[in-house]
C-alpha cells in the first residue's frame, strides 16, 4: 500500500501517517521530518534546508526528490510506505509516478485532509513537536500524559520554528498556490480520497480506516 498525504501545512498529515503507519505496519516517511532531524544534527543538507523552512518556503526539489527516492529504495519500503510532507509540487509528484512506473506500480491512495484556513493558524499555535521521534501533540486538543515530554520517546517538546504566526500565514500561501494542484493531479489519477479534517483525529482516523479498507 502506498499512500500519499495531503492537505494544508497543520492539516493534520503528521499525525494521522503515524497513526496509519502504526495500525498497517508502513514506515511513515516525513520529508519535513528528515529536514528537522537533519538541521538537529547540524548536517549540511539541514544547514541548506534551514533557511528556506524558516522562511516558510519549499526547500528546492534538488535537495529533496533524491533523499526522498533513496529513502523509498530501502528495504522496509518493500510492502510500502506513508509519505507526509511529499510530493508537494506537481514536478516532485511527476517523479514519483516516474520512478514507481519503472516498477510498474503507483501511488494507491492520495488522502487530502481538508481543513480550512482559519482553523490552521490556531492549531498551529498550539502544536508541540518531538524532534527524536516525529510524534506530534496539541497543549489544548492533544497534549501529552506530561507536560513538555513525548509520550513515545520521553525527549523534550519543543515549539517548531516555522510556527510563528507569520510564518504559517507564508506557507499557507506557498500551500495553495504550489501544494493544492496537486488534488487534481491525484484526482485525474483515479487515487484521490478527501477527509474532513475539522473533526477530532480518532474521527478523522476513522474516517481514513474506511476508505483504505472499503
Ligand atoms: P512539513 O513538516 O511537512 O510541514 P507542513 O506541510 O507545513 O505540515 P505540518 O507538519 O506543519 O502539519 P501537518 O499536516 O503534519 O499537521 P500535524 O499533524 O502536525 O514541512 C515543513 C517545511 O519543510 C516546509 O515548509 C518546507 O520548507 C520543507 N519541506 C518538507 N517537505 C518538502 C518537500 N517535499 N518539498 C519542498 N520542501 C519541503 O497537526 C498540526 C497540529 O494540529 C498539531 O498540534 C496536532 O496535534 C493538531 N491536530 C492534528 N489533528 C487534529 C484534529 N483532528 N483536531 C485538532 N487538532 C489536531
Ligand atoms: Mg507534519
Amino acid at each position: 500500500m502506498k499512500i500519499v498525504m495531503l492537505g494544508a501545512p497543520g492539516a493534520g498529515k503528521g499525525t494521522q501517517a503515524m497513526m496509519i503507519s502504526e495500525k498497517y505496519g508502513l514506515p511513515h516517511i516525513s520529508t519535513g521530518d528528515i529536514f528537522r532531524a537533519n538541521i538537529k544534527n547540524g548536517t549540511e543538507l539541514g544547514m541548506k534546508a534551514k533557511a528556506f523552512m524558516d522562511e516558510g518556503r519549499l526547500v528546492p526539489d534538488e535537495l529533496t526528490v533524491e533523499l526522498l527516492l533513496d529513502r523509498v529504495k530501502e528495504e522496509d519500503c518493500r510492502n510500502g510506505y506513508v509519505l507526509d510532507g511529499f510530493p508537494r509540487t506537481i514536478p516532485q509528484a511527476d517523479v514519483l509516478t516516474e520512478a514507481l512506473a519503472k516498477s510498474g506500480d503507483k501511488v494507491d491512495y492520495a488522502i487530502n485532509i481538508d481543513v480550512p484556513d482559519e482553523n490552521i493558524v490556531r492549531r498551529m499555535s498550539g502544536r508541540r513537536a518531538c524532534l527524536n521521534c516525529g510524534a506530534t501533540y496539541h497543549i489544548e486538543h492533544i497534549p501529552p500524559k506530561k507536560e513538555g515530554i513525548c509520550d513515545v520517546c520521553g525527549k523534550e517538546l519543543v515549539q517548531r520554528d516555522d510556527d510563528r504566526p507569520e510564518t504559517v500565514l507564508k506557507r499557507l500561501g506557498v500551500y495553495h498556490e504550489q501544494t493544492q494542484p496537486l488534488i487534481d493531479y491525484y484526482e485525474k489519477a483515479g487515487v484521490l480520497r478527501n477527509v474532513d479534517g475539522t473533526r477530532s483525529l480518532e474521527e478523522v482516523f476513522s474516517d481514513i480506516v474506511k476508505l483504505l479498507e472499503d
